[in-house]
């Protein structure tokens, strides 16, 4: 299978990459400096000569709290980049593989949102994503899987636990929010999820994330016993951490649909740790 991965430079771009290389895939892996999703053109351009059964389109803005004073651009990405993706592969006969967000999602519900809940953002971050998922399903109607994940973490970003591990070893003590809930995803499970739904990608909205969910405390807590770190972890509230960007408090995902079921956070978190100690020996 020929797959095309937009953003491949990315946090899970990297993993999807070498998921397809571990499926015995040959992925074509278009980072940012290679091609820009906002420049139309040259999507449709890189899709054409490509040739494609499937597009993952990792590309995003992903700075949340800085998509709040800068909405064009992360919307620019985030919505129009992800109809020019979805619209060339449907042009070329290719489907297209979207990955969004939990932050579609308002986070008042207090049981596991699924595909046929009501979005509702509450960040630019969340809006921009979902004028995506929006724009995806209007490009490629009949040649769509969008796909929401939740709290991603991996070796080939900055990301929560590598911010833990830092801080922790710097200072005895931190204050991390205990009033958010959500599943923190590894990278490398989502991103073989991934390749394995490009065999027989469903129509529609799909939820995967990892299994089991936790507040940001009781991921540092968990982050600082994985790293055998002595750092005392105490929960603060949202409001005691102020930032430009609101946050769902609850964006636990589940499918209703069958989607793939991953791993546990804690499971995802020991390979995060295994990975990055063995990229640093
Ligand atoms: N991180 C999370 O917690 C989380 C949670 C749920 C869903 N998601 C979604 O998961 C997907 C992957 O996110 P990630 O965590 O892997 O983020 P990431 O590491 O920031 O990767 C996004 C990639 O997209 C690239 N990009 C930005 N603008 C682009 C453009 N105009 N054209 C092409 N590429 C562009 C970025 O390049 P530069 O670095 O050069 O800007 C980066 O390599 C995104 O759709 C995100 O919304 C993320």
């Amino acid at each position: 299978m020929r797959i095309l991965i937009t953003g491949a430079a990315g946090m899970l771009g990297q993993d999807v990459c070498e998921a397809a290389w571990a499926a015995g895939h040959e992925p074509t892996a278009l980072a940012r400096s290679e091609l820009d999703v906002t420049d139309d053109g040259a999507v449709h351009a890189a899709v054409a000569k490509a040739r494609p059964d499937i597009v993952v389109n990792c590309a995003a803005w992903t700075n949340v709290d800085g998509a709040e004073g800068s909405y064009d651009a992360a919307l620019a990405v985030n919505g129009p980049g992800a109809g020019n993706v979805a619209r060339a592969a449907d042009a070329s006969g290719a489907w297209t593989i979207h990955v969004s967000s939990d932050y579609v999602f308002d986070g008042l519900k207090l049981t596991p949102y699924v595909e046929s809940d009501a979005v509702g953002p509450i960040s630019a971050y969340g809006r921009a994503k979902l004028q995506g998922e929006l724009e995806v399903a209007q490009a490629a109607p009949a040649s769509h899987t969008i796909v929401r994940s939740s709290w991603l973490f991996g070796a080939g970003g900055s990301c929560f636990p590598k911010t833990i591990l830092r801080l922790a070893a710097e200072r005895d003590q931190l204050d991390v929010i205990s009033d958010q809930l959500g599943c923190p995803t590894f990278t490398g499970h989502l991103g073989a999820a991934l390749v394995t739904l490009a065999g027989a990608p469903p129509l529609g909205v799909l939820h995967v994330a990892a299994a089991g969910d936790c507040s940001w405390f009781a991921f540092a807590r968990e982050i600082v016993t994985a790293g055998g770190l002595e750092c005392e972890v105490r929960p603060i509230s949202t409001d005691q951490y102020p930032a430009a960007a609101a946050r769902p408090p609850y964006s636990v995902l589940r499918s209703e649909r069958g989607a793939p079921s991953l791993p546990h956070w804690r499971q995802g978190l020991h390979q995060f740790m295994s990975q990055t100690a063995r990229a640093a020996a």
